[in-house]
């Protein structure tokens, strides 16, 4: 079948993974992709360039100061001739320089001054990657955009067992032929999302709260925004940081939850409403903090407004709508009915029972519901689980 090729930049750098980065290359040049591998140094000592030179019949690229195949400016040309940018195996070093924004390489200089997106495989000791210092780099590189490809667990090169392991190369494979799909498939699109839970106040030191830490939310805004939307993100408080390029609007309760959301609603394509929204809110709010001996017996409560069902329930509302129920019995039939009564086009149900999963973690296991039917998926990392989310919610925008 013809196909317009593209151009994957395959980065290789020093572990002894590297090897299994000749299957990866081997797949993507069988897929009709342009591959062009640029190595660092220390990854000529596990695979030479001859390797992936045979491999790919291009130029391979290890020194910023050979001569550049076509005489321009090397990086900037093979940065820009990008559709994908892939590292794999990726060491904590090159983690570390790409979370700094350093240059010192071919490599880590076409990395940065490539737009295309950034999909990374680590590779590394057990020990090392499980330093705050790693996590924290690849945290970066995630709140910036980049697909950082799961390690799995298993026997390690150097005798430890844990993660570690470079993901198997399909799944490399995988995700760089998303990244190809899904570049940039939600430009034009405005896109609402809503996270984290909401504090009702008691007094000005006292709240009634829950335990959403907007994990989810923020993985979806991020991810909307990676593919091209303009997102809005409204959220309760939470300790993660402002998501890359999105507007991100922090509130305290539903009612400021409510009028945010709003302020937004009648411009977007696509609202989803992953905030855990407190039902109740004291009926009274105390101006001062209230003294131990004063403390009342019981709390009255009021109910909060459903933002969601208001939304569903608006004529003036053009937007695709994403709910999320949060069940710990009957789980589809519990979404199925929130599906319509709170007038959403898809509703996104997981079992919080399981304290593995759910609140405050980085994964879970999701139902898709809608209309058409429910599909149940596997247990994700939040961040995988908002793409799948944006990769239905996009079809059912284009399908109206
Ligand atoms: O009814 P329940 O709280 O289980 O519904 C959850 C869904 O409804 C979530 O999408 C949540 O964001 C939304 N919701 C809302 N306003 C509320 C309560 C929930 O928008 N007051």
């Amino acid at each position: 079948m013809e196909r317009d090729p593209k151009t994957i930049v395959v980065g290789v750098t020093g572990g002894i993974a590297a090897y299994k980065t000749c299957e990866l290359v081997r797949g993507l040049v069988k897929r009709g992709h342009r591959v062009k591998v640029v190595m660092t140094e220390a990854a000529t000592r596990f695979v030479t360039p001859l390797t992936f030179r045979t491999l790919t019949s291009e130029p391979v690229t290890v020194s910023m100061w050979a001569d550049a195949p076509d005489a321009r400016i090397h990086h900037i040309s093979l940065a820009e001739e990008a559709d994908v940018v892939v590292i794999a195996p990726c060491t904590a070093n090159v983690i570390a320089k790409l979370a700094h924004g350093r240059a010192d390489d071919m490599l880590t200089t076409t990395a940065l001054a490539s737009e295309a997106p950034l999909v990374v495989a680590p590779a590394m000791n057990v020990h090392m990657w499980r330093k705050p210092v790693t996590a924290g780099n690849v945290a970066t590189l995630r709140a910036r955009g980049a697909v950082i490809v799961e390690q799995v667990s298993g026997e390690l090169a150097c005798g430890d067992v844990g993660e570690g392991r470079l993901a198997p190369v399909e799944v490399i494979l995988e995700a760089v032929e998303a990244e190809l799909v899904r570049v940039r498939d939600l430009a034009g699109l405005r896109v609402l999302v809503t996270a984290g839970g909401t504090r009702e106040p008691i007094d000005p030191v006292r709240f009634i709260g829950n335990r959403s830490s907007g994990k989810t939310g923020f993985a979806i805004a991020e991810e909307a925004a990676r593919r091209g939307a303009r997102v809005s993100l409204v959220t309760g408080p939470s300790a993660l940081p402002d998501p890359f390029g999105c507007e991100v609007v922090r509130v305290e309760t539903a009612l400021q939850m409510r009028a945010a959301v709003l302020a937004r609603a009648t411009d977007a394509d696509i609202i989803i409403m992953s905030a855990a929204v407190a039902d109740f809110r004291p009926a009274i709010v105390a101006s001062d903090k209230i003294k131990k001996a004063d403390a009342p017996e019981t709390i009255a409560l009021e109910r909060n407004p459903d933002i969601l069902a208001e939304l569903g329930a608006r004529d003036d509302i053009r937007a695709v709508l994403v709910g999320f129920a949060a069940e710990t019995t009957d789980v589809e039939t519990n979404a199925r009915g929130k599906l319509a009564a709170k007038g959403c086009h898809l509703v996104v149900a997981n079992d919080v029972s399981d304290p593995t999963l759910g609140f405050g973690t980085d994964e879970n296991r999701v139902l898709f519901v809608t209309a058409a039917g429910t599909e149940r998926m596997d247990v994700l990392a939040k961040r995988a689980i908002a793409r799948e989310l944006l990769d239905r919610t996009a079809a059912l925008v284009r399908s109206r």
